[in-house]
């Protein structure tokens, strides 16, 4: 059985295998084995992501099948959209799941807690960025109702692609 729990700090390390595991699976095909490298090389550094999990106001759940990591959502605040949402807005900046636990829920799971989160909260607005080719996880966030609002520029190593900004009302 799944079980969602906050993350503890000595999680961090096996939650970057389940990042970068899952990242690579879902975009080698679509990008540079260099740019992928540089993209784990910066972004998710160990040091990186404990500093991250420190960060105000930040929020880390894990996906857990028994002691194992399979999946995790991170969520924080960010004044990036505040000229399209305003300031009372959180933003999910991470939703990986382990490519052989997808489809069964565990997203779900993960997503339920992130919503619980932003509404208890009292948050106005939940957004997320989400690359304009992964056609999988927009038709995920499209049933949970998240709609386009913009787009943004992401670097992936020397790669400029378009993200694709959705927002959900809370
Ligand atoms: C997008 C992602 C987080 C979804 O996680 P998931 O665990 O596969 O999600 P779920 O199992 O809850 O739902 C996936 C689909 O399977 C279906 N499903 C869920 N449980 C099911 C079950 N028991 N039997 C059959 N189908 C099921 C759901 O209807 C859902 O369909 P939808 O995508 O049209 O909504 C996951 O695919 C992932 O990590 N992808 C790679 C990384 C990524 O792209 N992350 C997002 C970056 S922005």
């Amino acid at each position: 059985m799944i079980r969602i729990e906050e993350a503890r700090f000595d999680q961090i390390p096996a939650m970057r295998q389940v990042a970068i595991a899952s990242y690579a699976d879902t975009f080698a095909d679509s990008n540079t084995p260099e740019n992928l490298r540089a993209f784990f090389d910066s972004a998710y550094n160990l040091p990186q992501l404990e500093q991250e999990f420190h960060e105000p106001e930040s929020k880390l759940y894990l996906a857990l099948d028994d002691a194992e990591v399979v999946g995790f959502v991170r969520l924080r605040r960010s004044n990036e959209v505040t000229s399209y949402l305003g300031e009372n807005v959180i933003e999910l900046q991470r939703l990986y799941v382990l490519t052989e636990a997808q489809g069964k829920s565990v997203g779900r799971l993960l997503m339920e807690k992130a919503m619980n989160y932003a509404t208890s909260n009292k948050f106005e607005w939940i957004w997320l960025g989400v690359w304009e080719k992964n056609y999988k996880a927009q038709q995920f966030y499209a049933r949970w109702g998240f709609e386009r609002f913009s787009e943004h520029t992401f670097w992936m190593g020397d790669d400029p692609q378009v993200d694709w900004l959705l927002k959900k009302k809370l």
